[in-house]
Formats: C-alpha cells, structure tokens, sequence
C-alpha cells in the first residue's frame, strides 16, 4: 500500500556557480587557467531558464546549487544588487516548478579581496561571512535548506596544508587557525539564518572517503588509513557533537581546538565519490607521509578523474555520518566519464547501497547526483563529463546522456511510490 511522506524523500542534481556560471571576481577565475580561458562556463547564469527546464525533464523535486559570493561582493564595500536579483528569479522559478531550492552559500570560491583582506585564518572573516550571508538571507526567505559551506576539509587541505587551493597555503599552524574561523563562521551564518527564517533548515556538505591502506599487511598504511579517516571523515562531526575538535596531520602534533558549532547542524551532507587507497612514504620536504594511491580494489573501476569507484564505501560512509545524531542529505554523488552505460550503472549501485543503508535504518532524506550538466572542474579544466547532460564547450548546447533518461525514470518510479494511489 503505497502512503504519504510528510517531508517527501528529495530526489534532486547538484551544481555549485563558479562551476557553470564563472565570475570575474571570484578568486578562481585567476587561480586555474582554464577557468579563466572559459568565463562563461557552461552560461548557466544566462541560461538559467533551460537549467530548469531540464531539471523538469528529469521530474525531479530538488536542485541543490550555490550563489556566487564574488558576484554578490564584488569588492569588499561593494555589493551588486543585480546578481541577488538574479538569485531571486532562480529561487521563484524553481519554486514555480514545485522544484525545492536547496541553496549552498559557499562552494569553494572567494571574492577576489578576501583572502587578503579578511583570510579564514584570520580574525574578521566570520564576521565578514555572516554580513554576505545576511544580505542572501534577506534576499532569498523562501529558501528553507541552507548549506553554509561545501566540504570544509577539502578548502583547509587544498588551501591549507596542500596549497593546491586558494589561498594555496602550507602552514599547519594557520591551518587550524583556518579551521577555527570556518567553523566559526558555520555558527554565525547558523543564528542569522534561524533569526530570518523560521523553521530553516541548517547544514554543511561533508565530502567523505572510504579509506584503505594500499598494503593490507603494512601495519603503517593501516595506521594511516585509520587516521585519514578520523582527520578527514570525522574530525568535523566531532566539532558539531562536542564543540571540540583537533586537526590530526599524519605524524604531526594535533591542533586542538574549541568552536561554538555544537549543536549548530540540522542535517548534515554528504559528499561522497570514491574509496582512497592510502600508504606511507618518508616525507620529504614539500611532500607528507601520507599518500594516496588511486587504484581499482573491488572491480567496479576508476573513473576518468581517476577515483575508485566503491559503492559499497557509501553505505558505510553513511553509518559514520550518522553518528553526528542529525539527518542526512546525500549532497553529491556522480562520476565523470563519457560511458553512458557506466554513468547509469554508477548510479543504479550507489543507489542500492543508499537504500541498504536505509533499510538499516540511516535517516537519509535525499539523493543529489552531481551533476545536472557537465562543469568546469576544479584543477582539471572542462573535459570531466560528469553531467547528465553534455554540454558543447563551443556552442554550450545541452544534449541529454543516455542517463538522464535513466535518472528521470529512477525519480519518477521513486516518487510515483510515495503518492497516494
Ligand atoms: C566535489 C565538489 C564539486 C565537484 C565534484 C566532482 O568534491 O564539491 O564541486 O567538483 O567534487
């Protein structure tokens, strides 16, 4: 007997701006070379209209995306109107088209002046984050589910200790420093949104990895598979449990740390792609003790970024995740490849060990696959297909993937069973 489900389970794509609309102001445009040599990207910001039209075609009830920080400060007194009047039409259309709007503050990039001016290892860059999203709030109130950061860990490490990202930093100290001041500015952007919007809804998106040592019988492979997993999975949802955390780098000393999160997560994403095989080198200098080795384990294959793809990693993922006592949103899940057969068997795996998981009774609320259409992305320029429609870098013309009529089918079933028949 089919029933109703008060809060339908959401059944949506993923996008982030930056990585189909561009900015000129954003401090990625300078950073990756073809971010800058593609300004438009996929011209999403002009083409919103046919994104949505899409997002129809595939029948689904949510569509997870970001605003563009730089595009809505532009310098650091200086704020455009025009862009949070863009936003708002997406938000109105989407809403239109009973498509639920769940709406990303910050998706990797920066206003150009940030980091210089007011840098996450400083002291005033919470207060900077909660006056943008001040401005967003009060612009978009008919938006209900908020993620305040896409994948904190990811922004330190890159921009942190790796210095693969903006800032493009390697210094523990201001690292944890860094840390401090995201979690910190979680909180803030916590109460301004509760304070506008009554019955909102609060989260981040947390990418998590199963981890693997690379030599099952190399007893410091296993021991740093272990810690990859606590500093990299569990380190954050231990700051929203407790309001205490440390910063565990492999074989340096932890950076302890308290943050005012506790308490500050009313659901929490998951951002989850791949298993990571990992095993020790001596560190040299400019290189850690921790390595990661991309390699096929179980036979399903590595994607054409070179990610393992584990499906079974999502199940239990998803019970770690669920130590943080709050809800899940599966935010992000996908593969890049040109294979349409791969891109629908990824999918059809993933979402069996989703449903594993439930049954197990892991409070999972929705399902985001990334992405509505191919991307620039991070690092690796415009050629990563990971949408289910393949966008022409020339002409931008959309064209559908064999698994976007998969994917369509796969939410219409899903949500035909929770309609009253
Ligand atoms: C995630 C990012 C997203 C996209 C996918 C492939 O880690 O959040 O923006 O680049 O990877």
């Amino acid at each position: 007997m089919a029933t109703v489900a008060a809060e339908p389970f959401l059944w949506g794509v993923a996008t982030s701006a930056f990585q189909i609309e561009g900015s000129p102001h954003a401090d990625w445009t300078e950073w990756d070379p073809p971010a800058s040599a593609h300004p438009l990207m996929t011209g999403h910001y002009e083409r919103f209209r046919e994104d949505i039209a899409l997002l129809r075609e595939l029948g689904v009830n949510a569509y997870r995306f970001s605003v563009e920080w730089s595009r809505i400060q532009p310098g650091e007194r200086v704020w455009d109107e025009t862009a949070l009047e863009h936003y708002r039409r997406l938000v109105e259309e989407l809403l239109a088209s009973g498509i639920e709007p769940v709406l990303t503050l910050h998706h990797n990039t920066h206003p150009r002046w940030f980091h210089e001016a007011t840098p996450w290892h400083g002291k005033l860059a919470a207060e900077r984050y909660a006056a943008f999203v001040q401005r967003v709030v009060d612009a978009l109130p008919e938006v209900k589910t908020w993620i305040t950061f896409n994948e904190p860990m990811i922004m330190l490490l890159g921009g942190y200790i790796d210095g693969c990202l903006p800032p493009g930093r390697r210094d523990n100290a201001a690292a944890s420093r860094a840390l401090a001041g995201i979690l910190d500015a979680h909180a803030r952007a916590y109460a301004v949104i509760h304070r506008r919007i009554p019955g909102a809804r609060v989260g981040i998106a947390h990418n998590m990895a199963a981890f693997a040592p690379l030599r099952r019988w190399h007893p410091l492979d296993r021991l740093l598979a272990r810690l990859g997993h606590r500093g990299f999975n569990l380190a954050i949802l231990e700051a929203f449990r407790t309001g205490r955390t440390r910063l565990v780098l492999p074989f340096a000393r932890p950076q302890s740390l308290v943050t005012p999160v506790q308490g500050t997560l009313d659901f929490l994403g998951v951002n989850y792609y791949q298993r990571l095989h990992v095993r020790f080198r001596l560190p040299r200098r400019g290189s850690h003790a921790l390595e990661v080795v991309h390699r096929d384990g179980g036979g399903c294959g590595l994607t054409d970024m070179g990610w393992e793809e584990h499906p079974e990693g999502l199940s239990a993922v998803l019970r770690e995740a669920a130590t943080a006592g709050v809800p899940l949103l599966l935010t992000e899940n996908g593969i890049a490849t040109t294979d349409d057969d791969r891109k629908i068997s990824f999918i059809r795996r993933h979402v069996a060990a989703l449903d594993a998981a439930r049954r197990e009774g892991i409070d999972v609320r929705g399902y985001f696959y990334w992405s509505l259409t191919d991307t620039y992305e991070w690092l690796h320029g415009m050629h990563k297909r990971f949408g289910l429609y393949r966008i022409d870098w020339r002409t931008l013309e959309r064209t559908p993937t064999a698994a976007a009529a998969y994917f369509a089918e796969l939410v219409r079933e899903r949500r035909a069973a929770l309609t009253i028949t």
